[in-house]
């Protein structure tokens, strides 16, 4: 048969990263409507201590974090997922305008649609505009309004970039905004792996139906035959890296078809397939990937353990 009948991207990349030895898989697959259902349970989960964390941090210096963006604020997310957190924002930014405009960028449709009914309901006077779709391509979509912007990406969502990918990607943001225009950017920060661990193979296996759901989804949309009992979720922690890493395990040697690639692998027992990474920041790291990337760092808030922090860079 003649090869990539599925002409999408993210096949294309699927079918490298499974050809590829140690094998990956594009942690763009996590995000469906079930990932994005199992993402919000994360959040919520005891272990998973970045969410209460940063929303401890915008509760205290919200206000401060706006004042020092600077005055009528258009506000943008990167990843706005269900933009729980980023209510704490928005409460204080339509204290201070009388009018307020929030864009949520998300690739995923169910939680944008969902953050966009709840903002309906608790924000009546905020104009939100969705905008579904990549990072970049939609922060490039945005119209020639010349507000000046704030741009949210919180979550540590840049944690999931390497480094390099990290700079290169922070840099392309900046380049599609303006001088004067901010970046209010999470990066959750380096701790002991007894702390770190959990948070990413929590106890009650929310994480790890997390994971799984991407080999689920493959099997749903791309006819593959995953047998999902067959792979473990682990968790390690990178030292040399700084870095968690998420990967599937094989219970045992096993074959797996991908029907949509006319794909055929094979697996070893304890082969593992790479699904995510999730940098921890050391001191100085997360400045250095914002200064090497062209912002100019202002002002950072952390929490009291330190294990969290916020830095508004300007353009
Ligand atoms: N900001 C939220 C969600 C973080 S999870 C929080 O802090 O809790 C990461 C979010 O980024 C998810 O909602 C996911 O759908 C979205 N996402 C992942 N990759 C993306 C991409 N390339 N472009 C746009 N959104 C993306
Ligand atoms: N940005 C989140 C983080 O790195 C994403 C995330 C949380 C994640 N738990 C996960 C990604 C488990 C893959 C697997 O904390």
């Amino acid at each position: 048969m003649p090869e990539s009948r599925v002409a999408s991207p993210l096949m294309d990349e699927v079918r490298a990263g499974l050809l590829s030895s140690p094998k990956r898989l594009p942690p763009a697959l996590f995000y469906d409507s079930a990932g994005s259902a199992l993402f919000e349970q994360i959040t919520e989960l005891i272990e998973y201590y970045p969410t209460r964390t940063e929303r401890g941090i915008l509760e205290r210096h919200g206000e401060d974090m706006l004042h020092t963006a600077g005055s009528e604020l258009e506000m943008l997310e990167l990843g706005s997922g269900s933009s729980a957190k980023t209510h704490l924002l928005l409460r204080a930014l339509l204290e201070r305008q009388e009018h307020a405009s929030y864009a949520p960028i998300d690739v995923s449709l169910s939680a944008l649609e969902q953050a966009k009914a709840t903002l309906a309901e608790v924000f009546p006077g905020l104009e939100v505009r969705p905008i579904h779709g990549d990072f970049l391509e939609g922060l490039a979509s945005l119209d020639g309004s010349r507000r000046k912007r704030l741009v949210l990406f919180l979550g540590s969502t840049i944690g999931n970039f390497d480094p390099a990918h990290a700079t290169d990607f922070l840099r392309a943001v900046r380049e599609n905004l303006h001088p004067g225009d901010a970046l209010l950017i999470g990066m959750d920060l380096a701790k002991t792996p007894s702390v770190l661990i959990p948070a990413y193979d929590d106890s009650a296996g929310v994480t790890a139906k997390f994971n799984l759901n991407v080999l689920a989804r493959l099997n749903r949309e791309a006819g593959a035959d995953f047998k999902l009992e067959g792979f473990r979720h682990v968790a390690r922690w990178n030292e040399a890296e700084s870095r968690i890493e998420m990967h599937l395990e094989s219970r045992s040697r096993q074959s797996v078809r991908v029907a949509a690639l006319d794909l055929d692998l094979s697996l070893d027992k304890g082969e593992r397939i790479h699904t995510e990474n999730s940098y921890k920041y050391r001191p100085g790291a997360g400045e250095a990937i914002l200064r090497d990337a062209g912002w100019t760092l202002e002002r950072t808030w952390t929490d009291e353990q330190n294990w969290f922090a916020l830095h508004l860079a300007r353009h």
